[in-house]
C-alpha cells in the first residue's frame, strides 16, 4: 500500500511498497483512509524534527474512513462502518498519511451519519481538543450534564476564535452555558459572531496589552477560564487577563513559556492530546461531540478539500503553513 513518508530530515517521499498492516492487538482495528485533515503539528513535528522516533515515519493525526478489519476483542465496529479516530505519533501504523490505520478502539468514533469525510475529517485533533481542554481539563461541565443556566453567566476567553479549534471551543463552550470573549482577526469577526462568541474583540493594529483592556472593561475581575490557541506572547497575556479574578484556569493549547510568571490565582493546565490514545476513558468526548453535531447544535467549519490522495499532502501542509486560510479547515480526500 501507499504512504507518505519522511524518509529523513525535512524530506518526503511517497513509498509505494508499504506492507499492508497487520492486527497486533486484539483490541485494534483496521481503518481505510478516506480523508485525513491537516494540522500545524504535521508540518511543526517535520519542520523542528520531533514526534518522529525513527525514519521513515509517518505523520497524520487525524482520519476518516471505513473500518476494514477488526481485533477478536472489538466491540460496537463492524467492516464497512464509517469511523473517525484520533492518533498520535509512537505507532507508525497509526499514522494517518498512508492508505490502511491502524488504531485501537477507544480511538475510534462512529461518523454521525449526517456528516461527509471531508467534514467529518475535521474531528480527530480540533474538535477533540476543544471538547477535552473544555470538558476535561478547564472541567466544565459537558451540556447534558443538568447545567443550571448561569446568572450571571460564567466568562471564557477564547484567544484565536478562529483557529479551527477556537470555532470549535466558541461553539462548545456556549452549549456549556459559557458566555464567549473571543480574539480574532477583523477578517473573521463575523464568524466567531456567527458561532456564539458574545463578545469578539478584532485584534488588528492592537497590542496584546490593549486587547488584555478590552477584556476587562467587558469582564471585569471576572474572568475564570481562558484558551490560548495562539503562541507564547498571547497565552501571557491570557495570564494577565485571568490575574485579577479570585480563582482561574488558563489551558494554553498553543504553547507557554515554562518560566511564564503566573501568579497565584491563576492554575494552568497542560493540555496534551496523546492523552487521548494513551488513557482510556476519553472516548466520552467524542461521543458528545457527535451527538451535538448530529443535534445540529455543533456545526463544522468550513472545509477546503484538496483532492487528490497522499501526493497532495506535502502542498497541503505548506498552505497550512503558510496560514491566512480565513477559518477554512484543509482536508486531503483519498
Ligand atoms: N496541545 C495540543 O495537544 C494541541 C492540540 C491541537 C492544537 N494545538 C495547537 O493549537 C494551535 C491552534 O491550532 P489550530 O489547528 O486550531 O490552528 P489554525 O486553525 O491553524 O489557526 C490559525 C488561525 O489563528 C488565528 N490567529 C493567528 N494569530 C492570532 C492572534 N495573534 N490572535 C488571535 N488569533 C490569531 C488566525 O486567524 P485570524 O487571522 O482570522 O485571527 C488563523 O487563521 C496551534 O498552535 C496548534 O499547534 C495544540
Amino acid at each position: 500500500m501507499k504512504a507518505l513518508c519522511v524518509v529523513s530530515k525535512h524530506t518526503y517521499s511517497i513509498a509505494r511498497d508499504i506492507p499492508y498492516p497487520s492486527i497486533e492487538s486484539p483490541d485494534e482495528i483496521i481503518i481505510k483512509t478516506r480523508a485525513v485533515g491537516l494540522n500545524p503539528i504535521d508540518w511543526k513535528s517535520v519542520d523542528y524534527n520531533f514526534c518522529m522516533p525513527s525514519f521513515p515515519w509517518i505523520g497524520g493525526r487525524e482520519l476518516v474512513g471505513v473500518v476494514a478489519q477488526v481485533g477478536t476483542n472489538v466491540k460496537g465496529f463492524k467492516v464497512a462502518d464509517r469511523v473517525w479516530a484520533s492518533t498520535y505519533y509512537r505507532d507508525r501504523r497509526a499514522g494517518t498519511f498512508q492508505e490502511y490505520v491502524v488504531c485501537p478502539q477507544h480511538t475510534v468514533l462512529m461518523m454521525p451519519s449526517c456528516l461527509s469525510f471531508e467534514e467529518g475529517a475535521s474531528l480527530g485533533v480540533a474538535a477533540l481538543t476543544a471538547a477535552m481542554t473544555l470538558w476535561k481539563w478547564l472541567d466544565v461541565p459537558m451540556p447534558d450534564r443538568d447545567v443550571a443556566s448561569q446568572i450571571p453567566p460564567e466568562y471564557i476567553l477564547i484567544w484565536g476564535g478562529s483557529a479551527i479549534t477556537g470555532q470549535f471551543a466558541i461553539q462548545l463552550a456556549v452549549q456549556s452555558n459559557l458566555c464567549v470573549i473571543a480574539v480574532t482577526s477583523a477578517k473573521t469577526k463575523a464568524l466567531a459572531e456567527r458561532l456564539g462568541a458574545r463578545h469578539v474583540i478584532v485584534r488588528d493594529g492592537k497590542s496584546n496589552d490593549d486587547i488584555v483592556a478590552e477584556v476587562i472593561a467587558i469582564v471585569g475581575d471576572d474572568l475564570t477560564l481562558a484558551i490560548d490557541l495562539v503562541g507564547d506572547q498571547t497565552g501571557a497575556s491570557c495570564v494577565k487577563a485571568l490575574s485579577t479574578s479570585k480563582s482561574a484556569i488558563l489551558a494554553p493549547v498553543a504553547f507557554l513559556k515554562t518560566d511564564e510568571k503566573i501568579p497565584s490565582n491563576v492554575r494552568v493546565v497542560d493540555v496534551e492530546m496523546k492523552k487521548f490514545v494513551v488513557e482510556k476513558g476519553n472516548q466520552k468526548y467524542g461521543e458528545m461531540l457527535n451527538k451535538l453535531i448530529s443535534a445540529g447544535r455543533v456545526v463544522i467549519p468550513e472545509i477546503q478539500v484538496l483532492d487528490g490522495g497522499l501526493e497532495k499532502i506535502e502542498e497541503g501542509l505548506a498552505m497550512h503553513k503558510r496560514g491566512d486560510l480565513g477559518g477554512r479547515k484543509l482536508v486531503v480526500t483519498m
